[in-house]
């Protein structure tokens, strides 16, 4: 909606600009008359897109709608750079106008990278992460997958066989068993369904007791705090392999457990999948920030000091 003017803009600097050298027959530089409109548009536009800013913090004047700043931001800034270019009749001459030639492009590229990932990663993130969560919720919806993880042990073989089982453990059991069937509904584990579950779990396992809630020590960091621990399960490939050994060591019984656990792994390791794209997602904008106000800054200086030695 904002490229068309954007370019506009750009067409009609740049032909002037061209037609302009043409005529002349060589690349006017910055102090040309030519040279210098097209240095004075993508100044302009720099003040512009600065303007996003304060816009951002008077955001309830609400006067253009923030879709329409933003197309604006993009297309005016994108067609700022064949203007600089031209503009400087393809030198960087001395530091100063150098620096900031390299601080512009680094500004535009970081917002091309963040237009990227702003359209790409929460595509991608729908498509290929089925158990994504709230960012800022990974740690808690970690921790209650560790908390399932035990009840339905609880439920399934009972408690550790050396835990003092008191009333209050019992009826808690009780409520594990019942709970269980929420590990298999809400989460969708393996393939089996939560009414399943119910039936056929309680008091099933109960000979994989050890070799289960063992299993679920040695995995239990990785549930919490994902890759950053080291487990039999950290790696991909091992995983697997652990996971196989750990079925062939348990009974029947135990199988329908190790689905459970395994698909606690995955989602765990999905969780950390998001984090990346989350961090990918939002790194960029005060990178993009911090050029832009060095971006300002060098411009300011620029002028100054082209102005005074012209
Ligand atoms: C995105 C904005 C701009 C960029 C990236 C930029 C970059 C440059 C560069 C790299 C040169 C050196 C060219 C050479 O030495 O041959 C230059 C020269 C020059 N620029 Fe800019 N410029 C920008 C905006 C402006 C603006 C807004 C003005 C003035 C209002 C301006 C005025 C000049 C002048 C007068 C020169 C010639 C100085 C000389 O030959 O020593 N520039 N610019
Ligand atoms: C010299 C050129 C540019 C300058 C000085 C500049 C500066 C800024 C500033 C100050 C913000 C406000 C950040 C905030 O408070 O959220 C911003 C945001 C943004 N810029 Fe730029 N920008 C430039 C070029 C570009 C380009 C070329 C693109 C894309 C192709 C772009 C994409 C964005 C996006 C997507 C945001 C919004 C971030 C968000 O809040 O989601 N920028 N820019």
């Amino acid at each position: 909606m904002m490229g068309i003017p954007a370019a506009v803009f750009v067409v009609v600097c740049l032909y002037y600009y061209v037609t302009q050298s043409v005529r002349v027959g060589a690349w006017q530089g910055g102090g040309s008359g030519p040279g210098l409109i097209c240095g004075i548009a993508a100044g302009s536009v720099i003040v512009f897109e600065m303007l996003l800013w304060p816009r951002k913090l008077l955001r309830r004047l609400r006067l253009i709608p923030a879709k329409y700043w933003l197309a604006a931001h993009i297309w005016f800034g994108l067609a700022s750079l064949p203007l600089a270019i031209a503009h400087c009749g393809f030198h960087l001459g001395g530091w100063l106008p150098a620096t900031f030639m390299i601080f512009f492009v680094a500004t535009i590229f970081s917002g091309i990278y963040g237009v990227a990932v702003q359209n790409l990663l929460p595509r991608w993130l729908l498509r290929n992460l089925p158990s994504e969560t709230i960012y800022s919720q990974i740690d808690y919806v970690s921790d209650q997958a560790v908390r399932d993880a035990e009840r339905l042990l609880v439920g399934a073989c009972g408690r550790r066989a050396n835990s003092d089982i008191s009333i209050e453990d019992e009826l808690s059991d009780q409520l594990a068993i019942r709970e269980t069937v929420v590990v298999g509904a809400v989460r969708q584990a393996g393939k089996t369904s939560g009414r399943t579950l119910e039936t056929r779990q309680m008091n099933r396992a109960k000979e994989d007791s050890v070799t289960l809630w063992n299993a679920l020590d040695e995995i239990r960091p990785f549930l919490l705090h994902g890759k950053r621990e080291l487990t039999p399960v950290t790696d991909t490939n091992e995983a697997s392999a652990w996971f196989r050994r750990l079925r062939t060591a348990c009974s029947e019984e135990g199988q329908e457990i190790i689905d459970i656990l395994m698909s606690l792994c995955n989602q765990r390791r999905q969780f950390d999948i998001q984090a990346r794209v989350h961090h990918w997602l939002h790194t960029w904008i005060p990178i993009h920030i911090a050029l832009s106000i060095a971006v300002t800054g060098l411009l300011a200086a620029h002028v100054w000091t082209a102005l005074k030695y012209w």
